[in-house]
């Protein structure tokens, strides 16, 4: 295990992403965190669907939380926090209240991560989806051992 991985899934279906999203949902853990990174579209909302599914979070919960910036699902396995930056300012990102969801108990997935400065936040995993024709390619690259470890997992399908 060197700590970095990389793997890349092509999801034909809106329920493909999803499918993914709820494989990684039944693998992640207290502190887990996931950067979502992809165009206006590309599945980032579909994916936390799939996680917070994986998580069994009551599947009504999970709506885009673009007006709200941060949404809270309780009632699955573990709390799942559901961040959105797309109307995050400028260079005005609260680091601190980010930070301590990244590195709370629950798992937190933040769509249009890369609003943020490089290296601002270590959320280990990252997960960049791009339109290709037909669907979408969801590249994980993970960072240290335990988002390796995660990627690992999903590589070999359990
Ligand atoms: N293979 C696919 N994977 C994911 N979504 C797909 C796929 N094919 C079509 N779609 C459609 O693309 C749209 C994805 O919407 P979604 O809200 O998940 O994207 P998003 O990346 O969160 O967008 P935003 O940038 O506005 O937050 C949905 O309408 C979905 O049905
Ligand atoms: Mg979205």
């Amino acid at each position: 295990m060197t700590g970095i991985a990389t793997l890349a899934l092509t999801a034909d279906t809106v329920e493909a992403t999803e499918a993914i999203g709820r494989r990684l949902g039944r693998l992640v853990a207290p502190g887990d965190a996931v950067a979502l990174v992809g165009d206006l579209g590309a599945g980032k909302t579909a994916f936390v669907r799939g996680l917070a599914a994986g998580l069994d979070v009551p599947p009504h919960m999970v709506a885009s939380p673009t007006f709200t910036m941060i949404a809270e699902y309780q009632g699955g396995r573990l709390p799942l926090f559901h961040i959105d930056l797309y109307r995050l300012e400028p260079g005005a990102p609260d680091l601190p209240v980010l930070e301590e969801y990244v590195h709370g108990a629950g798992v937190t997935a933040i769509e249009w991560a890369d609003r943020l400065p490089p290296g601002a936040l270590d959320a280990g995993l990252s997960v960049r989806i791009e339109y290709v024709d037909p669907g979408r390619r969801l590249t994980f690259d993970g960072q240290g051992i335990r988002a390796a470890t995660l990627v690992a997992a999903l590589a070999s399908g359990t």
